[in-house]
């Protein structure tokens, strides 16, 4: 028998033995994250590959992250749900994998409810099972050529999702010979009393609904003219949500890879009216989550307490075009910060916004307002960073001496002349990033360029909350109303900032440093 076979049976055999409290401390141990380029405030895999996020839920005090792992490789292969617990979301233990690939096939992407009512009869009178809805995808068919390789199970778990058990009689639903039929993400519609089940389908969303999460019956698919159709429609989510105006509205998140503004992978999203059976869309136009190019298959948390009352989003902080040769050599990828979504309605559309939980607080170490802001001659303003090289959040107020908003550009540097730009664009009315020299870019061309977000604004004040981690920056604009992600690979953090424009004044610049994670 071949030693990756024997490995694999091993891990089925022992992979859903019981892992006691003293198991798990000795696991996290092993971590050490202060390779090069290692996020320090980011969730990251303590080694290899690591794509989306997966069946996030709140249970008894833990925040649940499972994701889409490959424990042999930092390139992706077949896939496993890693697993992670958080108290606060922000600081991480690393848990035994816990869904492993077996004859049906790779476990991919997928969600994870608490079956409160136990409606799937999984549960015991005392304990209502978790239960994880992924997508199974066979190797095997795919490799034979066949169209049906991809289907839908559940697994459930009795003990805070440290062991599971595959149902068995999965899969729940099969593949009505759709090559892309996948990721389901699955919530409780109270009104009738059923589960709805929002799949990603080639190049639309479908809908299922069921009663117990082992038999599911067909809804409606949803397509939209204002779509973008450049890709596969993957990971996607449905839920409510408050407007600003107080309206009740449903948010439907569509993944879709390729097709995102800045090339490759990105996450739009539709608002409007669910009823049980059809999501109907009522923007008029397209907006995504987020236009940077590394948020991808970002979905939202299940059953966060009514009492809490978030909607929290997390994404993958990639992108397909080079994610498997980005520069980092124990482990590949990171999560982006946590973020809480709210809605505001403008123009006639609904918009998402995005800003970092509030649980930051744990992680902001030191504050400091820099209070002598006095441009250089030439109208610049420029320093070390208050916290220099240290992962750190950065907010600054601009504002333009004239009526609008005006062109300027903000500059993030190191002494090996690595740097990262965000500027805005006021003739085009448009914020962009730009990471050609950022550091090392050699691995793809499709790292490099201009990033755009169209943004239009009618006064001339912006404020900006930067999130800044040792490989990716968060830029959060005027609360979260406009977010751009990006990763970077700098020899070394930046800790010089330059702020330039003509016609600008920055009148608040504070620093907070953060503190690692790990
Ligand atoms: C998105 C995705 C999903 C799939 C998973 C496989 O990044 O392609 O559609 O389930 O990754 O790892």
């Amino acid at each position: 028998m071949k030693l990756s076979i024997i490995i694999f049976l091993t891990f089925l055999a022992f992979g859903c033995k019981t892992k006691t409290h003293k198991q798990e401390s000795a696991y996290q141990a092993t971590v050490t994250f202060n390779e090069a380029y290692r996020p320090q405030f980011h969730f990251s895999p303590d080694s290899m590959w690591m794509n989306d996020p997966n069946g996030m839920v709140y249970y008894e005090g833990e925040y649940h992250l499972f994701y889409q792992y490959y424990p042999d490789s930092t390139v992706w292969g077949p896939m496993h749900w890693g697993h992670a617990v958080s108290t606060d979301l922000v600081h991480w233990q690393h848990l035994p994998i816990a869904l492993y690939p077996d004859s049906l096939g790779y476990i991919f992407s997928g969600s994870a409810v608490i079956d409160w009512n136990n409606t799937t009869g999984l549960g015991n009178d005392n304990i209502p099972p978790m239960v994880a809805i992924y997508t199974y995808h066979d190797p095997v068919g795919a490799e034979q050529g066949r169209i049906d390789y991809q289907t839908q199970a559940i697994a459930y778990s009795l003990d805070k999702g440290r062991t599971w058990t595959k149902y068995a009689h999965n899969p729940v639903l099969k593949n009505p010979g759709i090559i892309d039929f996948r990721d389901p993400k699955v919530f409780w519609y109270e009104p009738d009393k059923k589960w709805i089940m929002t799949l990603a389908v080639k190049d639309h969303i479908s809908f299922y609904s069921s009663k117990d999460m082992k038999s599911w019956q067909h809804e409606s698919d949803f397509r939209s003219d204002i779509a973008s159709y450049g890709g596969v429609w993957e990971c996607p989510d449905l839920f409510s949500l408050k407007s600003d105006n107080n309206e009740e509205k449903w948010v439907l998140i569509v993944n879709i890879n390729p097709g995102a503004p800045n090339g490759g992978s990105g996450t739009q999203y539709f608002v409007g009216e669910f009823d049980g059976h059809t999501f109907t869309n009522e923007n008029k136009e397209l907006f995504w989550i987020d236009y940077g190019k590394d948020d991808y298959a970002g979905v939202t948390w299940s059953d966060i307490p009514k009492s809490d009352g978030r909607r929290i989003f997390m994404g993958w902080m990639s992108n397909w075009q080079y994610s498997q040769i980005v520069p980092t050599e124990k482990w590949r990828s990171a999560m982006t910060f946590p973020r809480t979504v709210t809605l505001k309605k403008e123009n006639g559309n609904y918009r998402i916004l995005s800003n970092p939980v509030r649980e930051i607080k744990n992680i902001q170490e030191k504050l400091e307002i820099v209070s002598d802001l006095k441009p250089n001659k030439k109208g610049n303003y420029s320093g070390h960073l208050p916290f220099r090289s240290s992962p750190q959040e950065l907010k600054f107020t601009i504002e333009s001496k004239s009526e609008k908003l005006s062109d300027f550009a903000l500059t993030l540097s190191n002494d090996f002349k690595q740097q990262l730009i965000l500027g805005y664009n006021a003739k085009q009315q448009q914020f962009y990033i730009n990471r050609d020299k950022s550091g090392d870019v050699s691995f793809s061309n499709e790292f490099t360029g201009n990033h755009i977000a169209p943004f239009s604004i009618n006064n001339s004040e912006i404020k900006l909350q930067i999130l800044l981690d040792v490989s990716s920056i968060e830029v959060f604009i005027n609360e979260g109303e406009l977010v751009m992600t990006e990763i970077m690979f700098p020899s070394q953090p930046y800790d010089l900032y330059k702020i330039s424009g003509s016609d600008i004044k920055v009148t608040q610049f504070e620093a907070i440093r953060l503190k690692s994670i790990w």
